[in-house]
């Protein structure tokens, strides 16, 4: 998969707006702020493709990129407390409609910050995405903020309250590209055949 060959396609703010699946599609969900955009740009080997912020909820529409026959779809985040009240009801809609319709859904990458326990809005996901059988991974992130030793720890600690097997959770940075090689592994895996 070229990566470098990535750009942007379009952006929705409904998720009945978008049009059915023509290929592979890969998904990036989590907690506002935990870091999707960023691991995009990292993945794309592009610094200013994705917009990333400091502020959470920068990522207020579902927003489409292609790359070398792959869409990878960024999308809100969830539970970010400091906005409106109809601001992350309507992204907990466009999240929900947008997993419960009809796509090619070859991964979901469902993202957790390494330095904190998962949040309610984390487990209501991961068992989400168990439940409706989707193929997911857990990528943690920020791990550059930790020491090796931490991430170890907290990794064991995440895996476990999260209950999943080994190969379904690995340590990511956008900051160093620790875990990228990984992410672009299960990528391969799941949409090329
Ligand atoms: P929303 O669009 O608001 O849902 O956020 P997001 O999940 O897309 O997060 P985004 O990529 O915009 O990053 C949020 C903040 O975290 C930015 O300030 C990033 O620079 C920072 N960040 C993201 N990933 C990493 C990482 O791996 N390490 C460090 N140190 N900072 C990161
Ligand atoms: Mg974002």
């Amino acid at each position: 998969i070229n990566y470098n060959l990535a750009h942007f396609v379009a952006s929705y703010g409904k998720a009945s707006q978008i049009p059915p699946s023509t290929c592979p599609e890969v998904s990036f969900v989590g907690r506002s702020n935990v870091g999707k955009s960023s691991i995009m740009n990292k993945l794309f080997g592009r610094k200013g493709l994705v917009k990333v912020s400091s502020t959470p909820g920068k990522t207020a529409n579902i927003n489409f990129f292609e790359a070398d026959g792959i869409h990878f779809v960024d999308l809100p985040g969830y539970g970010f407390a400091q906005r409106s009240k109809a601001e992350r009801d309507r992204w907990a809609v466009l999240i929900g409609d947008f997993l419960e319709s009809e796509r090619s859904f070859n991964l979901v990458v469902s993202l957790v910050d390494i330095r904190h326990d998962p949040s309610k809005l984390d487990f209501e996901m991961v068992d989400y995405l168990r439940e409706n059988e989707f193929n997911f991974v857990v990528a943690l992130t920020k791990a550059d903020k930790l020491s090796r030793a931490q991430q170890a720890r907290q990794l064991a600690s995440i895996r476990k309250q999260l209950e999943l097997p080994a190969e379904q959770i690995f340590v990511t940075s956008s900051q160093t590209g620790a875990g990228i090689d990984e992410l672009k592994r299960r990528i391969a895996e799941h949409c090329l055949d």
